[in-house]
């Protein structure tokens, strides 16, 4: 793009983070916005942002901004753009939209005129149109709404970045990779003590753990990046930074990356989800139920137990978490603990001094991340 300039989505709770990332990977003109970051890019290091960032979730390349108070002049507007510099007729496309406090309420309507706007550009340009796919499309396009003010933007993700494709399978209450991510970072672990999940579930902390600690990119298992559809995209230098990142990754050893769960089947499939990403089978998984743990001493340990709003229905885990801060307190010494509860009513069931709590929203739930040492 001409301008070099992109836009990071991002949670609010982990704008800080997102701001740190991009200014590490060489991001210039960095502007935090409500929910946002602009930010200015080489295509160098727009494709390694796309290819690495752990809490991104998504990233635009602004295309046409303008205000809209109807659905009829955003049509017409949408239609003077020139998709055929991103799409073609024989590709597929979604449109992902959000509308705030507009005078056009709901954003599937609004993606339905852009929609109409792009078939009709290309009908009367050629005759056919490319049709839409919501699953895996060629081309993502974003449009925003927010207070009748619209930003179009091709999505140079190519797609919600937190489906980082590991997550082959996920048990009831799985937490977001974005989220996980997050929590592996607040907990500062570097890869010099051994880091454990015992309610590991789908394993997602395990894997953000992995892709953390041997700088393997977040995006190393997908398969569509949206600034190949740019009409500048370089695909010398986007092979350049492949090879270059792909050399970076380093090793582990064995067991520095482990964890376990009651469940059988939780335990199935993390190990594969785990797999995907770990080929040499460096994260050690088993099934156990915690509070048959003999002790997990000098350790990071991150987790997020059972919170019963996913979970079963009226189940009253005030008990199990009391459990969980005496487990804490006599088998985890010198450790400190990483723990995600989804319900905050729990954190003081645990009966331990917290050192600090990060509000971290899942999925909209209002979640606290929550840090106890263990002496
Ligand atoms: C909220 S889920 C964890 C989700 C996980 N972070 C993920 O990414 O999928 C809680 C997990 O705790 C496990 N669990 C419940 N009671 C347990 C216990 N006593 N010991 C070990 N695991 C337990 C459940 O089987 C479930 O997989």
């Amino acid at each position: 793009m001409k301008t070099k300039r992109y836009f990071a989505r991002i949670s609010e709770d982990i704008k800080k983070l997102g701001e740190r990332e991009l200014n590490s990977f060489g991001a210039a003109n960095i502007k935090p916005v409500y929910r946002g970051i602009y930010f200015k890019a080489e295509k160098d290091i727009l494709y390694k942002i796309v290819f690495k960032t752990r809490f991104i979730s998504r990233i635009l390349a602004p295309v046409i901004s303008f205000s809209v108070h109807s659905d009829k002049y955003l049509y017409k507007t949408g239609k003077q753009i020139e998709w055929g510099d991103f799409l073609s007729v024989n590709e597929t496309f979604a449109i992902n939209a959000i509308v705030i406090d507009s005078n056009i309420k709901h954003s599937k309507f609004a993606a339905l005129r852009l929609k109409d706007a792009i078939a009709d550009y290309f009908t009367e340009k050629q005759g056919k149109r490319p049709s839409v796919e919501k699953f895996n499309p060629d081309v993502y396009f974003d449009l925003f709404i927010d207070k009748n003010r619209a930003i179009i933007s091709v999505d140079v993700s190519g797609g919600a970045l937190h489906k980082r494709g590991y997550k082959k399978e996920a048990v009831e209450a799985p937490m977001s990779e974005i989220l996980a991510a997050a929590i592996i970072e607040y907990s500062e672990w570097k890869g010099d003590v051994p880091i454990y999940d015992p309610f590991c579930g789908s394993g997602t902390l395990l894997c953000e753990a992995f892709i953390k600690v041997t700088d393997t990119p977040a995006g190393i298992l997908r398969k569509n990046f949206g600034f190949k559809k740019l009409p500048d995209y370089d695909s010398a230098i986007w092979d350049k930074v492949k090879k270059e990142e792909l050399k970076k990754i380093k090793d582990i050893p064995g067991g520095l990356i482990s964890g376990s769960d009651i469940s059988g089947n939780a335990v199935k499939i993390s190990k594969n989800n785990c797999l995907a990403l770990d080929k040499k089978r460096k994260i050690i998984i088993e099934q156990k139920d915690l509070f048959k743990i003999d002790k997990i001493q000098d350790s990071i340990i991150v987790c997020n137990p059972p919170y019963g709003i996913r979970m079963k229905k009226g189940e009253n885990l005030d008990t199990f978490y009391k459990n969980l801060g005496d487990f804490l307190k006599q088998k985890c010494k010198n450790s400190s603990a990483y723990i995600y509860f989804g319900n905050r009513e729990y954190i003081k069931k645990i009966g331990l001094r917290a050192k600090w709590k990060k509000v971290l929203s899942n999925g909209g739930l209002d979640g606290r991340l929550v840090r106890f040492d263990i002496y």
